[in-house]
C-alpha cells in the first residue's frame, strides 16, 4: 500500500517540491498552506501526473487546523504515515532590531506550529504502531550565524522537540527525522524581505536546489535516519563548532551576512 505522506507549507519551495516528488514515487499526499489558489495549484499539477492529493487550507499556528489536517487524512486514506513539519519562515536583523511581534511571529509559526502539527499526528502514530515525524529545521539550528538570532532560535527550539521525542521513541516503529537545510532557492528569501522590512545582505556560501532537499527526504522516508543534511559538506560546520566553537564565529561572521541598519 503507498504511503500517506502530510506535508505543512506545500504551496511553496521546500515542502512543494517535496510534495511533487514523493507523489511522483507513488505516495498520496495531504498538503496545506495558507494560500489557496497555490495549494490547489499544487494539488492539480500531482493529479495531473496521476497521484493522489489532498489540499487542506490550514494555519500552523492552530492547533486544531492540525487536528483536522490529520483527521482528514484518515478520512479519505484511512491512515497517515509521514508528518513533514515544514512550514516556515525567517526575518534577519540583530536581535535588538528584531521586535517583540516578530519574534513572537517566528516562534509561533516555526516552533509552535512544527509543535501543533507533531501533536497532532502523535497518538494516530502510538494507534498504528508506526508514523515517521519529519522536522524540517535548518543549518542555523545548529549553529547561529549573525543577524539571525531570531530565526535561528526557533530552529533549535525544533532541534529540542525533536531529539526528546526522538529519544522517547526509541525501540518504537515511529521514527522522528530532523532536516538541516543550507540556503535553498526558495520564496524564503522574499519572505525574509518583505518580514525583515529593510534591506539585507545574502549570506556567502552554498545554495542548494529544492529537488536536492527533496531527494534527501525521499531517502530518509525510505529508510529513516535521526539528522538529514542535504548538503552533506555543511556537518563540516556542526563538527567545527563542536571542536572549536571560537574559530567557527569568526568563519560565520567573515561568510555570514552583513549589519542591517536601523
Ligand atoms: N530556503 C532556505 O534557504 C531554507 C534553509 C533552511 C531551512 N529552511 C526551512 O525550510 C522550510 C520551508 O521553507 P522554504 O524555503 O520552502 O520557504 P517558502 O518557499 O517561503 O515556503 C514556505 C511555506 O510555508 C508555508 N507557511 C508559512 N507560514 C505558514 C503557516 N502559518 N501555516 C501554514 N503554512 C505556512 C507557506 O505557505 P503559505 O504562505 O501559502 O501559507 C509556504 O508553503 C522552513 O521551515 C524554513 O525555515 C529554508
Amino acid at each position: 500500500m503507498s504511503r500517506v505522506i502530510a506535508i505543512t507549507g506545500a504551496s511553496a519551495g521546500i515542502g512543494r517540491a517535496t510534495a511533487l516528488r514523493l507523489a511522483r514515487d507513488g505516495a498520496a499526499l495531504v498538503i496545506c498552506a495558507r494560500r489557496a489558489d497555490r495549494l490547489d495549484a499544487v494539488a492539480a499539477e500531482i493529479t495531473a501526473a496521476g497521484g493522489q492529493a489532498l489540499p487542506i487550507i490550514a494555519d500552523v499556528t492552530r492547533a486544531e487546523d492540525m487536528n483536522t489536517l490529520v483527521a482528514r487524512s484518515v478520512e479519505r486514506f484511512g491512515r497517515l504515515d509521514v508528518m513533514m513539519c515544514n512550514a516556515g519562515f525567517g526575518i534577519a536583523g540583530a536581535i535588538d532590531d528584531i521586535a517583540p511581534d516578530q519574534m513572537q511571529k517566528l516562534m509561533d509559526i516555526n516552533y509552535t506550529g512544527t509543535y501543533h502539527a507533531a501533536r497532532a499526528a502523535l497518538p494516530l502514530f502510538r494507534r498504528q504502531g508506526s508514523g515517521h515525524v519529519i522536522i524540517v529545521s535548518s543549518i542555523v539550528g545548529k549553529r547561529g550565524v549573525p543577524f539571525m538570532g531570531a530565526y535561528s532560535a526557533t530552529k533549535f527550539a525544533q532541534v529540542g522537540l525533536a531529539e526528546c521525542l526522538r529519544s522517547e521513541l526509541v525501540g518504537s516503529n515511529i521514527h522522528v527525522s530532523i532536516v538541516f537545510p543550507v540556503s535553498t532557492d526558495t520564496e524564503f528569501f522574499e519572505v525574509m524581505l518583505r518580514e525583515t522590512g529593510t534591506p539585507i545582505t545574502r549570506a556567502i556560501g552554498p545554495l542548494q536546489s529544492v529537488t536536492t532537499v527533496a531527494t534527501a527526504i525521499a531517502r530518509a522516508i525510505e529508510r529513516p535516519v535521526p539528522e538529514i543534511f542535504p548538503h552533506a559538506r555543511s556537518r563540516a560546520l556542526v563538527i567545527l563548532n563542536a571542536l572549536a566553537p571560537g574559530v567557527c564565529d569568526r568563519v560565520v561572521k567573515r561568510f555570514g551576512r552583513k549589519p542591517v541598519r536601523r
